[in-house]
């Protein structure tokens, strides 16, 4: 019994010794085998190895997630760095939390004209107003699941500074998420322009005086 076992094992034994002794030759016996016949392998060309970085950043990159800018209004943001020396600084939720000067001296640089407003309406709505209510006062739908309402107007909210609403929506603070990477830099300008108009603090016929500085709308 033990002889036929034996002698049944010989023949898968050959195989496997002699698949091995080809692996041993070469990862890739196929390619080293037509490099023989033809003298050369494609394998034997400039490529970028799975991991490797295929070049260094160029000077003065900016990261695509280091602030969301476009260079202007109107122009889709490709994470260029040129045009950035105007845009806010970095600065974190600490920063906001401390309502750090970097935070509340961004100056707003859009004004409010009706696109602006009419922009910032859209994505209040869309953003904002689950929480906070379309009007502001805080009674947002989510309310009614038990979240905290939470009012961005009244005399609280209508005190601070624009950079700091900028700073809020960028970044978050305390309960409230970051809106930063859904909103674009001029995307949030935009919305600070319509929660103010909620709030009333936009001085009278600002928005059908601000001339609209031709570039559209920023995303
Ligand atoms: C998920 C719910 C939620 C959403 C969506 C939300 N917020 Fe808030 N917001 C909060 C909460 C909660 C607070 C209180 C934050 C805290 O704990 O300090 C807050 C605070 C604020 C404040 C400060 C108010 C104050 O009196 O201190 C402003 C301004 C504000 N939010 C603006 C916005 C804007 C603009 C948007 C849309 C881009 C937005 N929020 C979206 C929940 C939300």
């Amino acid at each position: 019994m033990r002889e036929v076992i034996r002698r049944s094992m010989r023949r898968p034994l050959g195989y496997a010794l002699a698949l091995l002794t080809i692996a041993a030759a070469g990862c890739h016996p196929m390619d080293d085998a037509l490099a023989t016949l033809f003298g050369r392998s494609m394998r034997d060309q400039p490529y970028v190895a799975p991991y490797e970085d295929p070049r260094p950043p160029a000077e003065g990159s900016v990261p695509f997630a280091a602030g969301n800018y476009p260079a202007q209004m109107g122009e889709v943001n490709v994470g260029q760095a040129r045009g950035t020396e105007d845009m806010p600084p970095h600065f974190t939720q600490m920063d906001v939390a401390q309502q750090a000067a970097v935070v509340t001296e961004i100056a707003n640089p859009v004004s409010p004209t009706a696109e602006s407003l009419g922009r910032g309406e859209e994505l209040f709505n869309r953003s904002c107003a689950p929480c906070h209510g379309e009007d502001g006062a805080g009674a947002g739908p989510v309310t009614g699941a038990g979240y905290p309402p939470f009012p961005v107007t009244g005399p609280r909210a209508e005190a601070f500074t624009d950079g700091f609403i900028y700073g809020i929506i960028r970044v978050g603070r305390g309960l409230m998420p970051a809106y930063g990477h859904q909103l674009t830099h001029f995307d949030r300008w935009h919305v600070v322009n319509y929660l103010r108009q909620l709030q009333g603090v936009l001085p009278e016929g600002e928005a059908a005086q601000a001339s609209d500085d031709g570039q559209g709308l920023g995303r």
